[in-house]
């Protein structure tokens, strides 16, 4: 049985049962992995030939790629076969760790959005973009990006009340300074891809501005030159947020643009009125090398898809991690 691994054109005997990032890893192939278990999708590789067994794993995922993805810690090689991995020189390795932090502030950003900062013992290394899964309980847990970079030596989140939501109601109203939150993590595959020298489209929707601020800061502190256009999509005045934190960035990076559209046409408002996706629609016709992160509910994301390919984004340029939906 062989593997053969594109796009570096190697191939390695393997045997039935061989974990596929196990021999990856053991053959010194550059793969990203972060919690070796099925749930964070940072190692899902293509599939090109051949079969292989997945066992259950519950990354909840978007892949806008399509296609037969797979995740390499959960497949178990039958046959032989050829995969894919993604950007070999963009490699994230950040294994999966528990981490207990505190709260050490909760304040208001919108009449519904609060941000929650932690610290912990220990940082937690992460790539800008990527999240992690909060436990306030046993039984309130859900996965919240970050919004700063892995320099800062707390972590910052940025939490929507969600209507009837059982996890959002519980930070909204009986978590408090000082208690106890465990992080597991770093997980999710739209994280910056630091190599890139061309243009990046970012379009936030919501509390998706969380991860595409961690992108942005990152790209700022790392003085990155790329173009960068941000559009952030909410659905009136009232839920703009983190203005001021956009200002600060647009002035120490003239490379970013910044672009805010609320849905709700409001007499008198400063800012751009549509759906963000209409939005980039109407202002870009040719995004080819570009690179798209999409952060948001996953309807805006499958929209926000279907234009960036449409407009000449590769598909495996498109970074997204939907997985806003659920309270
Ligand atoms: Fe494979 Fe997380 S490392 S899904």
């Amino acid at each position: 049985m062989e593997l053969v691994v594109q796009p570096l054109g190697r191939s390695f005997a393997v045997k039935a049962g061989d974990n596929l990032l196990e021999v990856l890893q053991a053959n010194g192939v550059p793969v990203s992995y972060s919690c070796r278990a099925g749930r964070c999708g940072t190692c899902r590789c293509k599939l090109v030939e051949g079969k292989v067994l997945e066992s259950a794993g519950d990354a909840k995922l978007t892949n806008p790629g399509g296609g037969s993805h797979v995740l390499a810690c959960m497949s178990v090689l039958t046959e032989s076969c050829v995969v894919e991995i993604p950007e070999p020189d963009e490699i994230v390795a950040h294994p999966a760790r528990i981490l207990k932090a505190s709260v050490v502030a909760i304040e208001d950003l919108t009449h519904d959005i609060k941000r929650l900062v932690l610290k912990s013992p220990k940082p937690l290394s992460f790539s800008a973009g990527q999240y992690a899964i909060l436990q306030f309980t046993p039984e309130h847990i859900r996965p919240y990006s970050m919004a700063g970079v892995a320099d800062d030596d707390t972590l910052e989140f940025h939490i929507r009340k969600v209507p009837g939501g059982r996890v959002t109601g519980y930070v909204f109203d009986t978590l408090k300074l000082g208690d106890a939150v465990r992080v597991s993590g770093p997980m999710g595959t739209a994280y910056l891809r630091r190599k890139h020298e061309g243009p990046v489209l970012c379009i936030a929707g919501g509390t998706g501005l969380a991860p595409v601020l961690s992108i942005v800061r990152a790209a700022t502190a790392l003085k990155m030159t790329n173009p960068i256009h941000l559009y952030f999509g909410v659905r009136s005045s009232a839920d703009v947020y983190g203005q001021a934190w956009l200002d600060e960035l647009a002035q120490r990076n003239p490379n970013l643009h910044v672009h805010v559209v609320i849905a709700t046409n409001e007499p008198g408002t400063r800012h751009r009125v549509g759906l963000v996706t209409d939005a980039v629609s109407a202002d870009w016709s040719d995004l080819r090398d570009w690179r798209a992160y999409l952060c948001g509910a996953p309807p805006m994301v499958e929209a926000a898809t279907l234009i960036a390919k449409a407009r000449g984004i590769a598909m495996e340029h498109i970074y997204a991690d939907a997985f806003y939906a659920s309270p």
